[in-house]
Parts: structure tokens; C-alpha cells; sequence
């Protein structure tokens, strides 16, 4: 038997390649030799984004069509979305029960969010149980690896520490799932900061080749190497942050630089002829999914009901143990 795997995203639309590097392809390397769940955590986003769901729907659709277009796939993998599932949301109810607020409060993304985050309003039950819906989430499927990245680590641990609670009260039935941690090659923005939708500065899946060499072009470069001839400094620059992640042996390349025989209109060049293979299929792709809403429709049903087929006997269980 393969052990299984499950992860999430939050909705946010299309997806860039930051998401791919960051998560995607260490969820598409494991789909051969692990179950693997793979759902849109929408309800996740209510936390935050509560006041406007209009995009909701169609930001999972969307985010859903770039995981096919990246190699998730339906024949291997079991694609959801999180609210169609009302077991997870059982299971929360109950996981509620036995987490003491402690645990929750002392959660350093919930400090983190709510210093950081100022135009909403986070003082919901919902937002401080996020991390009580993700051990559903997990736990449901008695999922024994989430492949996260870093930033996750705190919510896995949570679920863990809930995990041996609720096996402590109600015998063990629960599997303690382990963090898969995702190497995340850094991709900065075209401009350098965190590559983020909301910043303007990403680069897409599947991105068309014009869109992708204005981006390039767009993209910042050392600041001290002004003339073409002048030494870089590859470190801190955008272009060879790209370069790193599509080449293997970037060594010769950072020695032209630093001395001077690399101009950064080459480097750039050579950059998008990379990106330009990596998105060229994925655009394709996309194109074929977005043309027939009805073909990701059915795959999301279809993941839907094998979802709940799973979710179902371990709430069953779980029932039967808190004697319900
Ligand atoms: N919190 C995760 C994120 O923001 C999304 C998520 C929801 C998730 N449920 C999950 C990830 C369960 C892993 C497992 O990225």
C-alpha cells in the first residue's frame, strides 16, 4: 500500500512560477510513489477573505487548471476543493473541542498575520482556528506526509500536537503526519521582492512568449553594473537568480559576470530562451483546459467524491470513538 500524501492551496488565481518552484513540482515528483490528495483550501481563504468572495469560485478554477497544467494529474493524484467536503469541517468541530486556545494564541503565523494585516478585521473565531481546519484537513484523510513549504512548519506542528491529543482521549486512530519539506529554490520578482500577485511583479504558468520577454526585459539587474563591460555582481541580481534555477553548472556563467564578459543583455537572453522552453507546453495546455470548463469541472467532481469516499470512513471512526 502507498502511503498518502495530502496538500493544499489557498485560492488565489493564477498561479506564477514562484507557486511552481515553491510547491507544485514536489507535488507533481510525488504523485508515482504516494496516494496523493490534492485539494483548494476555500475555505482557508474565507479566513482572511470573507468581506468579497466574488473571485473565489473562479480563482480555484483557475489555480486547479495551472496544478494540471504543471503535471498534477487525475489519474494519479485526487483533486478537490476543500468546501465540498463537509467531513473536514465535522472533524474541525470536533478538533475544536479538545485544542486549548493556548496552543492557538501562541500559533506564530496568527501573531505574525495579525500585526501585519491591517486593512481586515482578523478577530474571528475562524481565523484563529486556521490551523485547527488544516489538521482536518490532514487528518481526515490520515494523510502521513504534507509536502509544505517552510512557512507551514508551525501549522504541521500544531496538527501533530492534536493528533497525539486526540489519540491520547480516544485511542489511536489518527496518524501523526509528517512535514515533506519543500526545497524552495528562491524566485524573486521581475523587481526583486517576494514574487507576489499583489506586487505586480510575477511571472505566470504558461505565460506567452511575448508577455515573457517584456518581463525579462523588465527585469532589475545589478545596479552597479552600468556599462556592459562593467564587473556584476551576480549575487542580489534578478536575471541570475533565474539563470540558478534553470541551469545546474551556473559557475562559468558567474565568472563572466564578475569579470566583466557578460553583459547583462545577453544573461537576459539567454534567461528567456529558458523560460521561454519551460512555459511554451505549459501554454498550450492551458489554453486546451480554460477552452473546456466542462472537462476541469468533471475532474474536480470526480476528485470530490473520491475525496468524500475517504474522509467518510475516517469520520466513521472517529465517531464510533468519541461514541457519538
Ligand atoms: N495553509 C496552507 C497555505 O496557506 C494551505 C492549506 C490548507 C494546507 N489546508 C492544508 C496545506 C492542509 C497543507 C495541508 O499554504
Amino acid at each position: 500500500m502507498k502511503k498518502r500524501v495530502l496538500s493544499g492551496m489557498r485560492p488565489t488565481g493564477r498561479l506564477h512560477i514562484g507557486h511552481y518552484f515553491g510547491a507544485l513540482k514536489n507535488w507533481v515528483d510525488m504523485q508515482d510513489e504516494y496516494d496523493c490528495y490534492y485539494m483548494s483550501a476555500d475555505w482557508h481563504a474565507l479566513t482572511t477573505d470573507y468581506a468579497d468572495t466574488s473571485d473565489l469560485k473562479q480563482n480555484s478554477f483557475e489555480m486547479i487548471a495551472d496544478w494540471l497544467v504543471s503535471g498534477i494529474s487525475p489519474e494519479k493524484s485526487v483533486i478537490f476543493k476543500q468546501s465540498q467536503i463537509y467531513q473536514h469541517s465535522e472533524l474541525f468541530l470536533i478538533l475544536s473541542m479538545i485544542t486549548p486556545l493556548g496552543w492557538l494564541y501562541r500559533c506564530p503565523t496568527y501573531k505574525e498575520q495579525i500585526r501585519e494585516i491591517e486593512n481586515k478585521d482578523l478577530n474571528n473565531y475562524g481565523f484563529l482556528g486556521y490551523p485547527i481546519l488544516q489538521a482536518a484537513d490532514i487528518l481526515i484523510y490520515k494523510a502521513h506526509f504534507v509536502p509544505v513549504g517552510e512557512d507551514q512548519l508551525a501549522h504541521l506542528e500544531l496538527s501533530r500536537e492534536i493528533t497525539r491529543r486526540f489519540n491520547n482521549f480516544y485511542g489511536n486512530i489518527l496518524i501523526e503526519p509528517q512535514a515533506k519539506l519543500t526545497k524552495t529554490a528562491k524566485v524573486p520578482g521581475i523587481d526583486g521582492r517576494k514574487m507576489s500577485k499583489s506586487y505586480g511583479n510575477s511571472i505566470f504558468l504558461g505565460e506567452e512568449e511575448k508577455d515573457l520577454k517584456n518581463k525579462v526585459w523588465q527585469m532589475f539587474t545589478d545596479p552597479q553594473k552600468i556599462k556592459k563591460d562593467d564587473p556584476g555582481h551576480p549575487e542580489g541580481c534578478v536575471v541570475f537568480a533565474f539563470y540558478e534555477i534553470f541551469n545546474k553548472d551556473v559557475k562559468d556563467k558567474c565568472e563572466k559576470c564578475k569579470s566583466g564578459a557578460l553583459s547583462c543583455v545577453e544573461c537576459k537572453k539567454e534567461v528567456f530562451e529558458c523560460l521561454a522552453v519551460f512555459s511554451k507546453d505549459m501554454a498550450q495546455k492551458r489554453k486546451e483546459i480554460l477552452a473546456d470548463k466542462s472537462y476541469l469541472e468533471k475532474i474536480i467532481k470526480t476528485g470530490n467524491e473520491k475525496a468524500q469516499d475517504t474522509a467518510d470512513k475516517t469520520l466513521t471512526e472517529i465517531k464510533q470513538s468519541l461514541k457519538l
